[in-house]
C-alpha cells in the first residue's frame, strides 16, 4: 500500500466538490494513510461531521475555540502530527485567507501553524477561479511552496463550463503520493537556469532583456512537485524564486555559466534563462559621464552559450538537455535549426512577438521539438506550461534509464 502509515490531515472547505472529499477518505483509507479530517463551518453546510468521521475512523475537528479539543490535542499538534495537510475542495475563500496568513478559525490556524507541506486542490466557480485576486492569491501560494493539484476544465454543479472543477479524486491521491516523496522525479537533479541576465556598462548602467523569470521559475516549482531536487540559477528577475529549491542567484551570463558548471553534474538540465548574448568586452569601472566622457563607444564581447556548452559535453552531460527559443518569426523552422545547432534534446520554442504578449505575460503558447519532430501546444498559463513540460522530463529521464 503506497500510503502505508502516512498520516494526512485533511482539510475540507465550503464548497460544492466537498461531497467527493468523502470519497478521497476511503481512497487514501484504502492505500493505507489515516485521515485526520477538519471541517470548516461552510463545510458543514455540505458533508456532516459524522460521515466524515465514520469515514475515517476519526474525530473530526470543527471549530478553534472547543476547548475540549484544545485539551486533548491543540491546534499546534494537529497541524504538525500530519506528514502533509491536505486541502480539498480549497475555497477561494480559503485560498485567500491562506495568502493573506489569516488564523480566525481552525482550518486557517493549522495551515499557518504547520512546519509540514500543504497541498491544495482548488474548487470554484470558473469566474471566482479566473478572477485576478484568485490568480494572485495562487501566485502567492505557490511562491510560498504550496502544491496545487488541478482544478480541472469541466461543467460545472452551477451550470457553468470551464477551469474551477475540483481535480478528480485518483488525481488528488497521485498529487498526495507524490508530495510524500513518491514522485516520478524523486531522487533525480535537475537544473534550471531563469530571468534575464545584465551584463554591465558601467557601476550604476547594464545592458537587460524583457525576462521576467516567469516560465523559468514556474517549471522549477513543477519540477520540485514531483519530487526533483532542483538548482534554481536565477538572473535578476521580476517574480520571486520558488520556495523548496536551490536558489542560486546571479546577475551576468559568466556568473551563470560558472554556477551551472558548480551544479553539475545533473540528471537534466533546463535552459529558461534569456541570456544576453554580449557583453561589455570590459566593462567601466567607474560611471561614465557625459561631461567628461562625451558618446560612449561599447565594444562587446560575446558571451558562452551555456546551454550548448552543456549540450556538448563529453562526459557528464545531463541526460536531457532543454533549451529555450524565444523567436518572433517562423518559429518551427528556427527552432529547430537551434536545436540541431546548439546540440540539446529539445527546444521549448515560443512566439515572442510583441503582440502575442507572452514576453513577461502569464501565458505562453509553445512548440516542443524533440527528435520526433514540432509539436504544437494551445495557449496555456505559464503554470500549465510547467506542469505539461515537468511530467514530459518525468517521463523523458524514465525512458532514459537511471
Ligand atoms: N542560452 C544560453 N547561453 C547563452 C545564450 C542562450 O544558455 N549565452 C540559452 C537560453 O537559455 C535558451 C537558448 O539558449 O535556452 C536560447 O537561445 P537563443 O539565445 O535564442 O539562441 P541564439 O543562438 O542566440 O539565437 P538567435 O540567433 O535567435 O539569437
Amino acid at each position: 500500500m503506497a500510503l502505508a502509515n502516512r498520516k494526512i490531515l485533511l482539510i475540507i472547505a465550503g464548497g460544492i466538490a466537498a461531497f467527493k472529499s468523502l470519497d478521497l477518505i476511503r481512497r487514501l483509507r484504502e492505500q493505507g494513510a489515516s485521515v485526520t479530517p477538519v471541517l470548516t463551518r461552510a463545510a458543514e453546510e455540505f458533508v456532516t461531521p459524522l460521515s466524515a468521521s465514520a469515514l475515517a475512523a476519526q474525530k473530526v475537528y470543527r471549530d478553534l475555540f472547543d476547548l475540549t479539543d484544545e485539551a486533548e490535542m491543540g491546534h499546534i499538534e494537529l497541524s504538525r502530527a500530519a506528514d502533509l495537510v491536505v486541502v480539498a475542495p480549497a475555497t477561494a475563500d480559503l485560498m485567500a485567507k491562506m495568502a493573506g496568513g489569516h488564523a480566525n478559525d481552525l482550518a486557517s490556524t493549522l495551515l499557518m501553524a504547520t512546519d509540514k507541506r500543504v497541498l491544495i486542490a482548488p474548487a470554484m466557480n470558473v469566474r471566482m477561479w479566473t478572477h485576478p485576486a484568485t490568480q494572485r492569491n495562487l501566485a502567492t501560494l505557490r511562491g510560498d511552496g504550496v502544491l496545487v493539484v488541478g482544478p480541472d476544465d469541466g461543467e460545472m454543479a452551477c451550470g457553468e463550463f470551464g477551469p474551477g472543477r475540483m481535480a478528480e479524486v485518483p488525481d488528488i491521491v497521485a498529487a498526495i503520493d507524490a508530495a510524500l516523496g513518491h514522485g516520478p522525479l524523486t531522487g533525480r537533479r535537475v537544473i534550471v537556469t531563469s530571468g534575464p541576465t545584465h551584463e554591465p556598462i558601467d557601476p550604476v548602467r547594464y545592458i537587460a532583456n524583457r525576462s521576467s523569470g516567469a516560465q523559468g521559475t514556474a517549471l522549477a516549482a513543477a519540477l520540485r512537485d514531483l519530487g526533483a531536487e532542483v538548482v534554481f540559477v536565477t538572473g535578476p528577475a521580476t517574480v520571486p524564486p520558488p520556495a523548496g529549491v536551490q536558489v542560486v542567484a546571479v546577475e551576468t551570463a559568466m556568473q551563470m555559466q560558472d554556477a551551472v558548471t558548480s551544479a553539475l553534474p545533473a540528471d537534466a538540465a533546463i535552459f529558461a534563462a534569456a541570456v544576453a548574448d554580449w557583453r561589455m568586452d570590459k566593462a567601466h569601472g567607474s560611471k561614465l559621464k557625459k561631461s567628461r566622457d562625451g558618446l560612449p563607444v561599447l565594444d562587446f564581447a560575446e558571451n558562452p552559450d551555456i546551454l550548448a556548452g552543456v549540450a556538448q559535453m563529453k562526459a557528464g552531460r545531463p541526460r536531457l538537455v532543454v533549451g529555450f527559443a524565444a523567436e518572433t518569426d517562423d518559429v518551427a523552422r528556427h527552432a529547430t535549426e537551434k536545436r540541431a545547432r546548439k546540440g540539446c534534446d529539445w527546444i521549448v520554442a515560443n512566439d515572442v512577438s510583441p503582440e502575442t504578449g507572452i514576453m513577461g505575460g502569464t501565458e505562453n503558447a509553445v512548440m516542443l521539438i524533440t527528435e520526433d519532430g514540432a509539436e504544437t501546444w494551445p495557449r496555456l498559463p505559464k503554470a500549465q506550461v510547467a506542469t505539461r513540460l515537468a511530467a514530459r522530463i518525468a517521463d523523458a529521464l524514465a525512458q532514459r534509464g537511471a
